[in-house]
């Protein structure tokens, strides 16, 4: 028997899914979601998983529409928009991610087109060029974690890294203009306030922008990331829609503060979604 998917609502002019479907999306967690086209991805440090951004797509635009990922590493929502039929326009300061998205691309037997762009530049000028986008979904590098020891890949043969996690790519880059390598945490927010100002400006008015980070420490002290996201994009006019806690329950546990202190393991991301609602509407 085939699954009842729902009725489609004519009204409906933000997503081509059923009431049902629409219903689902709407939940305040998604659990992590593998598929055999994430394992090349993980030649980057932190990508995201294809299923779990294809939901996010899914939900927020229609096929055709234009999405936007200014911090594209890996090209995994332009792989996502490849399965959907969605328009993709990618930005990474990376030429080695660039060649990754691309190999990643022709594992599916598609190339770069104008469907399909990426950009290598920082993401706060090639913005500038663009034209309108249906939706922005994007991680942004957090902070400088990568940098701090046992954060980045670790190497098994190096006894200073815990084990049980990926190895290869350290961080990302040693560019000035790459987001992780901001000296400070407030100088990290001052930039990607920068940097999402100039994603508002190209969002269609009414649409939507996801940015999936995780909280984490700075000098040791736990920080609410998600917190300052939300005012630094409030700032800028977004408007906050809600959070989808994204469930990592596979992730290695680490006995950071046993037995003296409670230390946290961080086993989600934050899904912070936010709409576009110009003032005069
Ligand atoms: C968390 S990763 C994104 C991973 C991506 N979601 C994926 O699936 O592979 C953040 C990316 O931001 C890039 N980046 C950092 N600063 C940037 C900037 N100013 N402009 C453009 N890209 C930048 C880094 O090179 C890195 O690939």
């Amino acid at each position: 028997m085939t699954e009842n998917k729902g009725k489609y609502d004519e009204r409906n002019q933000l997503n081509d899914l059923t009431g049902k479907e629409w219903l689902k999306l709407t939940k305040s967690f998604l659990i992590s979601e593998k598929c055999a086209e994430d394992k090349k991805a993980f030649e980057h440090p932190a990508p995201f998983l294809i299923k779990d951004v294809e939901k996010m797509i899914s939900m927020f635009t229609k096929k055709g529409m234009t999405v936007l990922d200014p911090f594209a590493g890996s090209g995994t929502s332009m792989l996502a928009c490849v399965n959907l039929n969605r328009k993709s326009i990618n930005i990474d300061l990376s030429e080695k991610y660039k060649e990754l998205a691309y190999n990643r691309l022709v594992l599916k037997g598609k190339n770069f087109s104008s469907s399909n762009k990426y950009i290598v530049g920082n993401s706060l000028t090639k913005m500038d060029s663009l034209d309108e986008v249906d939706y922005v979904i994007t991680s942004p590098p957090y902070h400088n974690i990568l940098k701090n020891k046992g954060n980045g890949i670790r190497n098994q043969n190096n006894k200073e890294h815990r084990t049980g996690s990926r190895l290869g790519v350290e961080y990302y880059s040693e560019l000035s203009d790459d987001l992780g390598n901001q000296e400070t945490y407030s100088d990290f927010l001052l930039l990607l306030k920068k940097i999402m100002s100039k994603a508002y400006a190209i969002l269609k008015n009414k649409k939507y922008c996801s940015l999936v980070i995780s909280d984490f420490t700075v000098n040791k002290k736990e920080v609410n990331v998600q917190g300052d996201i939300v005012q630094l994009m409030e700032k800028i006019g977004f408007e906050f829609v809600g959070t989808i806690v994204l469930l990592q329950d596979n992730k290695p546990l680490y006995p950071f503060g046993y037995p003296y202190a409670f230390k946290i393991n961080h086993m989600h991301q934050n899904i912070i979604n936010f709409r576009k609602v110009e003032k005069n509407e």
